[in-house]
């Protein structure tokens, strides 16, 4: 993976569609010459890492925080990427490789829920953006269409499987930012209500083609908690259901 550094005004696209503020720590991996981590500490007051392979970007990105005033925010490693603990980033940035990305990605699912990570032209395969766009870059180095897509994903919570509540269950099958589910009454025959929607961050929405529409899950840790409900959900009313265990619900 060669350093090709990222147009400023893509760099500026990226960090403006990860909705970065002065609360966020950002990592990006593969710095490069650090640009992207002291645009999010200069426009924009976050905190952050940039990870390098190679010792002289290192230091050079040491040297441009150093010039643009945010040294105390903007740090710079010499690390393999694949070895960075990315446990308090709010935001991951990259402009790697698309086998790198699909690499990485089982590690960027085990995030946080609401971790969002961009992506400067590639994506992850079959996990979807929730956004992407394009942008024109005349000053870009490769490539003949002078052109960056920008990605956009939040991870999404990890909800996969059955959750038990006192009187019934819900099972959950997940893929990435969607799902579908079956709630289920103790005893009855035929399942409550089976639906389906998107994970955003740790809420769970029903489709709205959904007859399920009115019901909202929040993910906290091992609990899923209904939040909102209507028609045939109502017997579940804010219900909390927590991860079944090894034999199931009850
Ligand atoms: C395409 S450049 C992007 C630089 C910067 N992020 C930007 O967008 O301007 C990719 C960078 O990743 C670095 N890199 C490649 N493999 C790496 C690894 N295993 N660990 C850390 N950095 C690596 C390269 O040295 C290069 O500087």
């Amino acid at each position: 993976m060669p350093f090709i550094t990222t147009p400023d005004n893509v760099t500026l696209a990226m960090l403006e569609l990860a909705g970065v503020t002065a609360k966020d720590f950002v990592v990006d991996l593969g710095s490069g010459d650090g640009r992207i981590v002291i645009t999010a500490a200069k426009r924009f007051g976050a905190r952050g890492l940039g990870v390098e392979i190679v010792p002289d970007l290192v230091t050079a990105s040491q040297r441009h925080a150093v010039v643009a005033g945010v040294a105390d925010r903007a740090a710079f490693r010499v690390q393999d990427l694949f070895q960075t603990d990315l446990s308090a980033a709010q935001v991951v940035t990259m402009y790697l490789l698309p086998e790198v990305n699909l690499q990485l990605r089982p590690r960027l699912l085990a995030l946080a829920a609401g971790t969002r990570i961009v992506s400067h032209d590639w994506d992850m395969g079959d996990w979807r953006p929730d956004r992407s766009f394009t942008l024109s870059v005349p000053d870009k180095a490769i490539g003949l269409d002078k052109r960056s897509t920008v990605h956009l994903w939040v991870v999404p919570a990890q909800v996969h499987g059955l959750w038990c509540t006192a009187g019934g269950s819900l099972n959950v099958t997940q893929r990435f930012q969607t799902f579908s589910a079956t709630l289920s009454a103790d005893g009855a025959a035929a399942p409550v209500l089976v639906f389906d929607g998107r994970i955003a961050a740790d809420v769970l929405h029903a489709g709205s083609d959904s007859k399920a529409a009115a019901i909202v899950l929040r993910a906290e840790g091992q609990t899923l908690q209904v939040t909102q409900f209507s028609g045939p959900a109502s017997q579940f009313p804010g219900r909390r259901f927590v991860r079944a265990g090894p034999r199931g619900c009850g």
